[in-house]
């Protein structure tokens, strides 16, 4: 097993066995993540932070993680403030990260942006979500949250509701959780179904999957109930969104009948899909989850950059 100077573009280049290899790094970073600890592992180190698309979580995370780790980065939230504007293309912009830094994080609304910019960069270049193609870190710290919270990964059951479609976490997230033997409701209105690819070739996996428009019924069901945005701004038409916008809520009534130790959680940021009445619940994990962003990808920029094996 070895991740110095790996790309992290797809979760499906990573074996059940890599994966299990960030997620206990990620615990060993846990008393850094939250300063009970201080370390300077990636001193000397600068991280590109390339975002084409609007982010809280992903980027300040990855920040968060280069600095609790004694590293820096540079990069851009915006693209409007970089070349682009004159015109300069993607490949040219991670010859910079390259040049510049050790590692790149580029977030791009078109997918397969990642792959391209691996390709360009000889530094490790780490997919932050490319259009509606892949997340993958977010998926390591879906995985994350759900070991340290369930206890284990396999033969639980996580209901995955909203914008299949559309949604790389869950994309990412349901190829992931079959290789760890999870079973998967997918909870979604028929415009909005898991796309029929990835359904075929987790079913060749040998995943175990149920399809259902019923929210209510697969609360019951799950161990986690996996919540997305109904991404407004991947619809190429708008009434297509205003169809299906507001479908499904968790809500306190919704929860009532649920198992007293379900989970609910959510890739973030929520519109109205859960209500804020269920923040103080003991079941709402969203926000717990997002902090577990911060030790899982301190954990893999450990990795990618050769100062853990
Ligand atoms: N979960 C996630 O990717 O959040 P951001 O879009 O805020 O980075």
């Amino acid at each position: 097993m070895n991740f110095r100077g790996r790309d992290v573009v797809s979760i499906r280049e990573f074996s059940r066995q890599e994966i299990e290899r960030v997620l206990h790094v990620a615990r060993d970073m846990l008393p850094v993540a939250e300063r009970r600890k201080r370390s300077n592992m990636l001193d000397g180190y600068v991280l590109s932070t390339f975002f084409y698309e609007p982010s809280t979580r992903t980027r300040l995370s990855f920040q968060s993680a280069i600095c609790r780790l004694g590293g820096r980065y540079i990069g851009f939230a915006d693209p409007a403030v970089t070349s682009m504007k004159k015109g300069e293309t993607l490949a040219d912009t991670v010859k910079m990260a390259e040049a510049y830094s050790d590692a790149m994080v580029l977030r791009h609304p078109h997918e397969g942006a990642a792959r391209l910019a691996a390709e360009f960069c000889s530094k490790p270049v780490i997919n932050a979500g490319d259009g509606a193609g892949q997340h993958p870190t977010q998926t390591m710290l879906d995985l994350f949250t759900i070991k340290e919270e369930l206890g284990s990964i396999d033969g639980k059951t996580v209901a995955m509701v909203g914008d299949l479609k559309y949604g790389r976490t869950v994309h990412s997230l349901s190829y992931a959780l079959a290789m760890f033997g999870a079973e998967l409701i997918f909870v979604s209105p028929r415009e909005l179904q898991m796309p029929k690819d990835i359904v075929e070739s987790l079913s060749e996996q040998g995943a175990k999957l149920k399809s259902t428009t019923r929210l209510d019924e697969a609360v019951k069901e799950a161990d986690a109930v996996y919540v997305t945005r109904i991404q407004k701004e991947r619809f190429p038409d708008p009434n297509e969104y205003q169809k299906v916008a507001g479908i499904y809520q968790i809500n306190a009534a919704l929860l009532k009948d649920a198992p007293e130790d379900l989970i609910v959680m959510h890739p973030l940021p929520r519109v109205t899909e859960i209500s804020p009445e269920v923040d103080p619940t003991k079941h709402a994990l969203y926000f717990k989850q997002a902090f577990y962003g911060v030790p899982v990808r301190m954990a893999l920029l450990a990795l990618v950059l050769g100062e853990v094996e």
